[in-house]
């Protein structure tokens, strides 16, 4: 048990700042154990105490894995310049400071986004040795023939010099324009570019499952949860 200040231990886990929090404090809009609290300078222990801004509570975890649902037009970034980003429409209750999404999907991609704090793990999955699969579901404008399957399977170097490991392909209807995907790197752009390769244009892109963990069906898109610690160990293959 350690204690803290509540202001220092709020602003800690969800970023708002000082003078923010004395204003919500104020009006009545911070609880400490189900009661108001005016003062924000009382002592608290933010792994035992509940506290909450708003009537939402504060997830004092040290770190926070959660998994998005990303829509179009999002982008997969800290902070969106101008456009919005993944962090921007996290509901309140699973804002903190400090997170950023691992890994990229590209802004009209949509599905599986990865958002943490926790550095060391997104490095780890991130890691292009550590091969982790991810599997999309793309659909291209041009059907894609056995010969182009096994070109992309067997991996691919572009004009540019660019090369594409292995991958795993399974055309899903009859058109042969609705595919599963597993690729194990995560380069720029990489489906449309494996794709673009072989004569296809993907014109729909969504990632469904990061290592064995599958996207929640029950998220809808731009809905995000936490990840179990169960679910966890699924993302780096480690099932108990
Ligand atoms: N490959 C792409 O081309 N785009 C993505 O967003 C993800 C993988």
């Amino acid at each position: 048990m350690s204690l803290e200040r509540l202001d220092k231990i709020i602003s800690n886990t969800n970023g708002f700042s000082r003078s923010q929090l004395k204003k919500l404090a104020a009006h009545g809009r911070v609880m400490l154990n189900g009661e108001v609290i005016k003062d924000l300078s009382v002592k608290a222990d933010g792994d035992a105490d509940e506290i909450a801004v708003d009537g939402v509570k504060l997830n004092t975890q040290k770190f926070v894995y959660i998994m998005q649902n990303k829509p179009k037009g999002v982008v997969s970034a800290s902070e969106g310049r101008g456009d919005t980003s993944v962090i921007d429409i996290l509901p309140p209750s699973l804002k903190r400071s400090g997170l950023f999404p691992a890994g990229r999907l590209d802004k009209d991609t949509t599905g599986f986004v990865l958002i943490t704090d926790d550095g060391d793990f997104a490095h780890r999955i991130l890691s292009p040795k550590k091969h982790i699969p991810k599997t999309y579901i793309v659909t291209v404008d041009t059907p894609v023939n056995d010969e182009a399957v096994n070109t992309l399977e067997k991996g691919i170097e572009l004009h540019d010099g660019t090369s594409y490991k292995p991958s795993v392909i399974k055309p899903l209807d009859d058109s042969r324009t609705k595919l599963e995907v597993i690729i194990f790197e995560g380069k720029y752009h990489e489906i449309k570019r494996m794709f673009k390769a072989v004569g296809s244009s993907v014109t729909e892109l969504q990632r469904i499952k990061m290592g064995a963990l599958m996207l929640d069906s029950q998220l809808k898109e731009g809905q995000s949860r936490l990840i179990t610690a169960d679910e966890l160990k699924l993302i780096e293959n480690k099932p108990e």
